[in-house]
């Protein structure tokens, strides 16, 4: 399973970066705003540095919701850097334009997936990536790693190619579990891919090694 950053926090990038784990970052307008990029040439800019920063796919989202405005746009983003994959979200006019940037060499990652229906759409339209949302599953009282599941199944059986890209991710947890049903990628806060880190068995341990290492030298 591939492990993404989901920011576009760059302190976050270079240190998950810098852990040597990382295949690339996810970015959406909400992650963009938080980092106070504001205007076309401030926002490619800023992903052109992310794309700089890390040897993966990185990925870009379209803000426009019709087909044609869809597709210039990410004929723009596409522009920017070899790394940069097109994020357009799962409405009529994104399938649309899935299946025209893949027709056109064009890599993407159809975003807001709720359903395994969805996750069949996106896979037909030839999407690189589609990201089931599991946090906000969870938070409407569902269960986002069932979905993860059935996708993983369906997508199995009918020999679609496109990755399954885990989103939403609250916890190291989620992570573990999306790496067991399948997931092809986990896209994660760097909280949670560092909270893979912890045991409290692995600290302890460790406090005796290096006790017990003193009395070597001693
Ligand atoms: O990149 C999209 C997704 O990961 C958003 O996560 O925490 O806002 O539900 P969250």
């Amino acid at each position: 399973m591939k492990f993404f950053i989901d920011t576009a926090n760059l302190d976050q990038i270079k240190e998950a970066n810098d852990l040597g784990v990382l295949d690339g970052v996810t970015t959406n307008p909400s992650l963009m705003a938080k980092e106070g990029i504001k205007g076309e040439e401030a926002v490619m800019k800023h992903y052109e540095a992310i794309c700089d920063l890390v040897d993966g796919d990185v990925s870009a989202e379209v803000i426009s919701t019709d087909f044609k405005g869809i597709v210039e746009e990410g004929k723009k983003l596409a522009a920017i850097h070899p790394h940069i994959v097109v994020k357009v979200p799962m409405i009529k006019d994104g399938v649309k334009a899935l299946k025209w940037f893949s027709d056109n060499g064009i890599r993407t990652n159809c975003t807001l997936i709720f359903s395994a229906g969805q996750a069949i759409l996106a896979a037909k339209a030839g999407a690189t990536y589609m990201s089931p949302f599991i946090g906000r599953i969870d938070d409407s009282n569902w269960d986002g790693m069932e979905l993860i599941g059935q996708i993983s199944h369906i997508y199995s059986v009918q020999e679609y190619k496109t990755q399954i890209l885990a989103a939403s991710i609250r916890s190291p947890l989620h992570i573990v579990k999306a790496a067991e049903l399948g997931a092809d990628v986990c896209t994660c806060p760097l909280d949670s891919i560092l909270g893979l880190l912890k045991h409290p068995l692995t600290d302890i341990g460790l406090a005796k090694f290096l006790e017990d290492a003193k009395k070597m030298n001693a």
